[in-house]
């Protein structure tokens, strides 16, 4: 049996205090180490709400999560961020790239907010995966000097500049057209086969989803389909 690095036990949320609107009804999920998962469904089915508490940002109304056996549901906030920043990695749809900084820049932010120097090893790495994106030749430029899908090359490296064992991406293809979508799941794959780095992904491209190991469907908040894909 493969370790599962995330565990969602029973996930309900319920949003407003005056008028409740119910959006995860019970989610139970366990996600295997080094797998790549997709989670489709229609807009407003609660795919981005789910995600959002998969990565901690949120906490549900009723359940718990386990990060590599970890519950989260009872940590303090320090623990909590720690915990979040040494194993999630996030990518979104819009990239946030700060564009007064450098692709490399960029790609070393994350690093460079919980320490002061970047030492010689993790520039490297930098460097390293600035090549697996195929950014090499620009990794000078400023984020406003390249393409969607360069910027999104930039926001993939920099959800891995500290080696993450999971990411969650939310549409992370959502603005680009779909011969660069392909090319960035082509990257995502490459990534999940290079590092192990285990993958869920959100998409709304029924094509995508049928190329990766498990796909998920939400529906009006509860799984309705959860397929392993030979
Ligand atoms: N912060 C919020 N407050 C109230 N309702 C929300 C909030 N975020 C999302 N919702 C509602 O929850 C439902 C699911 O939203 P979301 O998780 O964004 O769906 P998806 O990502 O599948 O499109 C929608 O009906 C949406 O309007
Ligand atoms: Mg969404």
């Amino acid at each position: 049996m493969a370790e599962t690095v995330m565990k969602l036990s029973n996930i309900k949320k319920t949003y407003g205090k005056v008028i409740k609107t119910d959006v995860l009804h019970g989610i139970n999920l366990d996600f295997e180490n080094h797998s790549f998962t997709s989670i489709i469904g229609q807009s407003g089915s609660g795919k981005s709400t789910l995600m959002n508490i998969m990565g901690t940002l949120d906490v549900p109304s009723e359940g718990s999560i386990e990060i590599f056996n970890q519950r989260t549901d009872n940590m303090d906030k320090n623990a909590l961020s720690t915990l979040r920043n040494e194993t999630i990695g996030f990518i979104f749809q819009h990239h946030y790239l700060l564009p007064e900084f450098s692709a490399l820049e960029n790609i070393l932010m994350p690093y460079r907010i919980q320490h002061n120097k970047v030492p010689k090893a993790v520039m490297e790495y930098a460097l390293e995966l600035i090549e697996l994106v195929g950014l090499s030749k620009v990794k000078d430029n400023l984020a406003t000097e390249m393409s969607g899908g360069q910027q999104q090359r930039v926001a993939i490296a920099r959800a891995l500049i500290n080696k993450p064992k999971i990411i969650l991406a939310d549409e992370p293809t959502g603005a680009l057209d779909s011969e660069t979508t392909n090319q960035i799941y082509k990257l995502l794959r490459k990534i999940n086969r290079t590092y192990g780095t285990t993958f869920i992904v959100i998409t709304h491209d029924r094509k995508i989803a049928e190329k990766t190991d498990r796909m998920i469907e939400l529906t009006d908040g509860k799984v309705t389909l959860d397929v392993t894909i030979e």
